[in-house]
């Protein structure tokens, strides 16, 4: 059956759209957009967002297979977090970080009996970037050295020292190299910078590159390495088997400490309630952000492990920030774990991920020829596109841009990475709407196919 393009929701009334048309004018003329070139942007208006469905400024509604910034993992407008900020700001609205506060109180307690291990304290910032830069920090003050090693392909933030620690071609820009930063090959398994065919081999090889790394860049000096427990911008690359185990191994081996980015990827997405219980990893660091509370207000965070806290035991920790566990933002976590757990949404999105995302992926993979590699685990998959499957050509930014505007006409909101579509549904997404956004990627792929030899 074809599916035609979705048309405006009857039940949208004129009064939303007509604000929505003011709200667009208003910012054309004065929103300054993140990463993007001003005077030609065309950026979509949402007029309401519930569930896994998003309004457009037409009233259209569209499948959010992007959860936004692959943050609102349990939807849009669930409606126990809304109340939870709206008592939480009847309350107290805002506390200064230095008084005990109720919501920061449980909010910690929450984050520290779900991560791995012995990261008990947690120290609360507005967003990822931020809880990079003081994971970093921390690790700094600790160890008493300076440098930090992250993976080329990451995405880390960006303000300065995150977007420099960022192994993608988003930190250029802001890249002055001398930040004390230095990047190794992660693996990669379908472009192996290691020639390698087998995920063992890339494993040995990432690992024994690594290594080297290590020792050219004198473990003295490096205070810690960053990794994404499972790297998503860049590309989202699930590590082949042994690998996280071997970083922990190597960082042990050489003192230095390991941070564990979750920011995209803790508090369920990919089917666990963090990425590195997939391998059983306890890192010395743990960043978080998005997912704590699905983006309803800006929460970031770092779990710090029981030996960095000893160290700011009897010594002052040199930071801090104004909103650090914000009432509201930390209402927000409570209400949104405690959701998480009630509904089962991290077994659901391990469930979603091998019942209908493995199979259905793989099987446009079958069906078209622009489809390279799909790749990923729960709720978080990449769909590579390609010109030709034996050289790997990646499909240009028009072709790109084509393939989203039919997603888009047919009512399917992805997100878009270079030559990639992510496939990233809030972990409670009905399995009928997966099915239906999933039968919509099948037919406009074959506006890729287009740019694809046959
Ligand atoms: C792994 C990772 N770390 C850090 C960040 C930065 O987070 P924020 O944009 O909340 O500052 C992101 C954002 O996408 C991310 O994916």
């Amino acid at each position: 059956m074809t599916i035609q393009p979705v048309t405006p929701d009857p039940t949208i009334s004129q009064d939303l759209l007509t604000a929505g048309r003011t709200a667009y004018d208003l910012d054309r003329s004065h929103v300054f957009h993140s990463w993007s070139a001003q005077g030609a942007l065309t950026p979509m208006t949402i007029v309401q967002a519930e569930g896994s469905h998003v309004w457009d400024g037409e009233g259209r509604r569209l499948i959010d297979f992007s959860s936004q910034m692959i943050n609102t993992n349990i939807g849009h407008s669930h409606p126990a977090v809304v109340s939870a900020i709206q008592e939480q700001a009847a309350k107290i609205a805002t506390i200064a970080p230095a008084h005990v506060n109720d919501a920061r109180s449980e909010a910690a307690r929450l984050v520290a009996e779900l991560a791995p291990g012995d990261l008990d304290h947690v120290f609360f910032t507005n967003a990822g970037a931020e809880a990079v830069e003081h994971a970093i920090r921390m690790a700094r003050l600790h160890t008493g050295k300076t440098k930090v090693l992250s993976a080329y392909r990451s995405y880390h933030g960006g303000t300065d020292l995150a977007v420099n620690v960022t192994g993608s071609a988003r930190r250029f820009a802001s890249d002055r190299g001398a930040a004390g930063v230095a990047h190794f090959f992660p693996p990669y398994p379908y472009r192996s910078s290691f020639h390698a065919e087998t995920p063992e081999q890339e494993t040995e090889r990432a690992l024994e590159h690594l290594e080297q790394v290590i020792q050219l860049e004198g473990p003295g000096t490096v205070a810690a390495l960053i990794l994404e427990s499972v790297p998503g911008t860049a590309g989202i690359f699930v590590p082949p088997a042994g690998y996280m185990e071997g970083v922990r191994e190597l960082t042990r081996k050489y003192g230095i400490l390991f941070i564990a980015d979750e920011v995209m990827v803790g508090f369920g997405r990919t089917g666990r309630w963090f990425g590195v219980d997939h391998w059983g990893v306890v890192p010395d660091l743990l960043t978080f952000a998005k997912g704590v509370n699905s983006g309803y207000v800006p929460l970031g965070g770092v779990a710090i492990s029981g030996a960095v806290y000893e160290t700011f035991a009897d010594r002052a920790y040199p930071g801090g920030l104004t909103y650090s566990g914000h009432p509201l933002a930390c209402a927000a976590a409570v209400a949104t774990i405690n959701a998480m757990k009630d509904e089962g949404m991290v077994e659901n999105a391990a469930r979603i991920g091998t019942e209908i995302l493995a199979p259905r992926l793989r099987q446009l993979m079958e069906r078209h020829p622009s489809v390279g590699d799909v790749r990923g685990l729960g709720a978080f998959w990449a769909v590579e596109l390609v010109t030709d499957r034996t050289t790997k050509v990646p499909l240009d930014s028009a072709a790109m841009g084509a393939l989203t505007a039919e997603c888009k006409k047919l009512g399917l909101l992805p997100f878009v990475s270079e030559n990639r579509l992510h496939i990233a549904p809030p972990l409670n997404t009905p399995d009928e709407v997966l099915n239906e956004g999933l039968d919509i990627l099948d037919q406009a792929l074959a506006v890729a196919d287009g740019h694809a030899a046959g």
